[in-house]
């Protein structure tokens, strides 16, 4: 699986979650550099946990940003990241009792969430903060 080099098409002009959004991405490149690598030793089970742990800690982040803004498309979004973090818990625990999707097609579900809500509901979060001056 190709990994997503961090270019400034993905930034949201806000440099807190820019960070959190090349960490997130960071823990991508690794799983799927591990698993192109056909990693015995990978622990997908551990990675993936701190994947979505570090997803839960980053949705708080844009949350709270949000709020601090009384942003209008707040509710929208959060439910994008409800959505997202059900259909992955759901997609985690077929996985742990291996039936449903393959690791490789979780990598490329969360690959490709990540990089389209990065680009289009965080954008315009990221240009409604900076309409209010957070950068
Ligand atoms: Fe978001």
């Amino acid at each position: 699986m190709s990994m997503i080099a961090w270019s400034n098409q993905f930034s949201v002009g806000v440099q807190e979650v820019d960070q959190q959004h090349q960490v997130l991405i960071g823990i991508v490149n690794q799983l799927s550099a591990a698993l192109d690598m056909q990693d015995r030793d990978l622990d997908s089970h551990k990675v993936i946990n701190e994947l979505v742990q570090y997803t839960v800690y980053h949705f708080g982040t844009e949350e709270r940003l949000m709020r601090e803004i009384s942003y209008a498309g707040i509710d929208r979004h959060v439910h994008e990241h409800q959505a997202f973090v059900k259909q992955v818990g759901q997609m985690v625990t077929q996985l742990d009792h291996g039936q449903g999707p393959s690791l490789l097609e979780l990598l490329l579900f969360l690959r490709d969430w990540l990089i389209s809500h990065i680009l289009n509901s965080d954008r315009d979060m990221g240009d409604a903060l900076n309409l209010a001056g957070i950068r």
